[in-house]
């Protein structure tokens, strides 16, 4: 009787199981995520209310507009894509309000779909749905409550009762989006994936001669077939000096044989986006002085990448890779003792990455420590030391105009960490390899 009761239990933990393993993959609208993240949030907000609007419609020119894209908390708590829309959410009832654009036929001739008061009601699990029309009304109704708005939305500042209690709801929302869940992990090791199999690509068909833009349209080519609607951030492409400038999105430069190229890319994939750089010489062997640069930031990343656990600060980090960078620079007679690394490592080693690139989180640890938050499972953080010697650093002309980065997205784990971009080959001999393909 014992073992049929036990047998029977282990078959329903295997049901349960199997139930969360494919809604977590079946793409289908994953409405108990939200619902789950609201119940956190309420949980802090306690009596007072959340009120959130939808990321406004910017207009690129004439009738024109930008592609559109839903505010990244706006998402995270509803999970829902369309612009004009607003969310409350009320500690003290319980009740999840959204309100949204009515449906309106001649419209959606020209936009497609709009979901209307009664669809928004049911797929997205609200208690209530009303025409955004009537938002500002129910918002002067909350006279006298506290509220927990996004201090940073000018408009919506604007409309919060003066005799409201109000406090700064982006917080809360951040301290939540820093412990991915499930659900997150897995998308973002999707957008990871597709972000590796294209650079591996593109990496294949770079050639001297092919232009920046051209690496551009073949990484974001796969990004598109892999299934990823949209990147997470411009792509950058810097080829030659190029490499040198951190952010460089003009990728307009034809690349030349002897070139190191910079690619610091992310797929985009149900909002989650990965951050991967990878730097490969375009005739596919590194010449010397390259080969040094790139084993030095490949030594900071992994060292680096080691002391990443439970327990661990977030500046250690940045301290560890740059320790490196730094011995390594005097080593080679390329900086001076008593020089600061800064000169050829000018950005930080880490950040946290999620439904936006640099996503949201405290970086300073709760007891107040200044870029000393404290590694918890579930975040997840890029790695992404870099050497940038460009003709103005005052070194010998062979070192000129190599930029090297090495960028790896990495979750913290219960025992340590996983590099979730590690199917991506990062030695400089795997990358050659590659490209001899
Ligand atoms: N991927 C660009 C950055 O991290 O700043
Ligand atoms: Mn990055």
């Amino acid at each position: 009787m014992n073992r049929e009761r036990s047998f029977h239990k282990s078959l329903l933990i295997f049901f349960l199981a199997l139930c969360v393993c494919s809604f977590i993959y079946s793409g289908e609208f994953p409405a108990g995520e939200y619902a789950e993240r609201r119940n956190k949030l309420k949980e802090k907000i306690g009596n007072a209310v959340a009120v959130i609007t939808s990321a406004p419609v910017y207009i690129r020119n004439g009738d024109v507009e930008y592609e559109y894209r839903q505010g990244s908390n706006f998402y995270y708590l509803t999970g829902f894509e369309e612009p004009k829309s607003a969310a409350l959410i009320d500690g003290l009832s319980g009740r999840f309000i959204l309100f949204v654009q009515p449906k309106n036929p001649a419209l959606e001739i020209w936009t497609g779909e709009i979901y209307g008061i009664e669809k928004t009601k049911e797929k997205f699990g609200a208690d209530e749905c009303y025409d955004i029309s009537e938002f500002d009304s129910f918002l002067s109704s909350l006279n006298k409550r506290k509220i927990y708005y996004p201090k940073s939305d000018n408009e919506l500042s604007k409309k919060i009762p003066v005799e409201s209690e109000g406090y700064d709801l982006n917080p809360l929302i951040a301290e939540m989006r820093l412990i991915k869940s499930e659900y997150e992990i897995a998308q973002l090791k999707k957008a990871i994936d597709i972000t590796s199999s294209a650079l591996i690509e593109t990496m294949r068909q770079a050639t001297p001669g092919i232009y920046e833009y051209e690496l551009q349209a073949i990484v974001e080519y796969n990004f598109r077939m892999g299934g990823s609607k949209r990147n997470g951030f411009p792509s950058i492409v810097g080829s030659g000096k190029n490499s040198c400038i951190l952010h460089y999105t003009s990728n307009n430069r034809k690349t030349e044989d002897g070139d190191i190229v910079l690619m610091d890319v992310g797929a985009e994939y149900n909002y989650y986006t990965a951050d991967i750089t990878r730097t490969f010489p375009v005739n596919g062997r590194f010449s010397e002085e390259q080969r040094i640069i790139y084993e030095i930031v490949l030594k900071a990343q992994k060292e680096a990448i080691n002391i990443i656990k439970p327990g661990a600060r977030f500046y250690q980090i940045d301290s560890v890779a740059r320790a490196v960078i730094k011995n390594e620079l005097v080593g080679l007679g390329l900086l001076k003792p008593d020089e600061n690394v800064m000169k050829f490592f000018m950005h930080g080693t880490s950040h946290w990455v999620g439904l936006d690139v640099h996503d949201a989180g405290s970086y300073d640890s709760p007891d107040g420590i200044r870029r000393g938050q404290i590694l918890r499972p579930g975040m997840v953080l890029a790695v992404e030391p870099g050497i940038y010697i460009s003709e103005n650093s005052g070194v010998d002309k062979k070192w000129h105009n190599i930029g090297v980065r090495i960028e790896d997205d990495v979750l913290v784990t219960e025992n340590g960490c996983e590099v979730l971009s590690s199917a991506l080959p990062r030695e400089a001999t795997e990358i050659e390899k590659i490209m001899k393909r």
